[in-house]
């Protein structure tokens, strides 16, 4: 089983720490190999907008030697991880800019058909607040990405640094670790792939009728739902 681990931050610190123990808990799981990036470092550009993208392909993007080897990556994954500390009550700023290079890849324009059987686990630390909002976000990213289920797990630190943690409270923090690792490694070793997220073949469909209605033939998005044969109805990602 070959996981992505995508870490929104450069800090070996509690997010770090507890990504390593539910890696640890993964590997006790069975075969499995860990393929990180680290943010900023391995994606060290904000994206610029120039839509290149969009209108002229991913391979235009001018931070493409850093986009494409990671997309890659993640394609032949069998399962994605993304850690973020929350910073201002969301996720890190290194992390928003690299979703925000993928998002060319949303449903609504050119997804990728190794998505829709992929899951998913995010993994936030806050010293109080702010989880919730900056998984969302990633999530949301996820999801129009087109991946099939997105989990996720946060913890507060009230200020500690993770070696100084409570005992009581550490010893929770790991239990949750352990069993959200675990339930993960079995969910991506069944390769089962659920019925999508409601919201997203509703957006699947209102992307189809929108691609009909006003885009033209030099759509690079259209060009692409052709050749899948996702325009005509044919064929089907999920
Ligand atoms: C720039 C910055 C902004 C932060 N903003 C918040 C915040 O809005 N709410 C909060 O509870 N903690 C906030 N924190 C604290 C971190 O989320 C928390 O300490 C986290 O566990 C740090 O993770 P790390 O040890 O992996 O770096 C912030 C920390 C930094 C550096």
């Amino acid at each position: 089983m070959k996981i992505v681990v995508v870490h929104g931050s450069p800090r070996k610190g509690n997010t770090y720490k507890a990504t390593k123990q539910f890696k640890e808990e993964m590997e006790k799981q069975g075969d499995i190999e860990f393929v990180d990036f680290f943010l900023p470092k391995d994606m060290p550009e904000f994206c610029h907008g120039c839509m290149n993208c969009f209108l002229k392909g991913e391979l235009t993007c001018p931070h493409a030697r850093y986009t494409m080897p990671i997309l890659d990556q993640m394609v032949s994954a069998d399962g994605l991880i993304f850690t973020t500390p929350v910073f201002a009550l969301s996720l890190s700023g290194c992390m928003k800019s690299f979703l925000d290079h993928y998002a060319y890849i949303f449903i609504v324009h050119r997804a990728r058909s190794e998505m829709f059987h992929k899951k998913a686990f995010i993994l936030a630390s806050t010293v109080g607040a702010g989880s919730k909002a900056a998984i969302k976000t990633i999530s949301t990213s996820l999801k129009y990405w087109g991946v099939n289920r997105v989990y996720s797990y946060s913890f507060t630190t009230f200020g500690t640094e993770w070696n100084n943690i409570e005992t009581e409270k550490k010893s929770k923090i790991k239990s949750d670790i352990a069993d959200k690792a675990k339930k993960f490694y079995t969910e991506v070793d069944s390769g089962k792939k659920h019925t999508p997220y409601l919201f997203i073949s509703f957006m699947f469909k209102m992307s189809r009728f929108i691609l009909k209605k006003y885009a033209d033939e030099t759509s690079l998005d259209k060009q692409y739902w052709i050749k899948k044969g996702w325009y005509s109805g044919e064929k089907s990602p999920f």
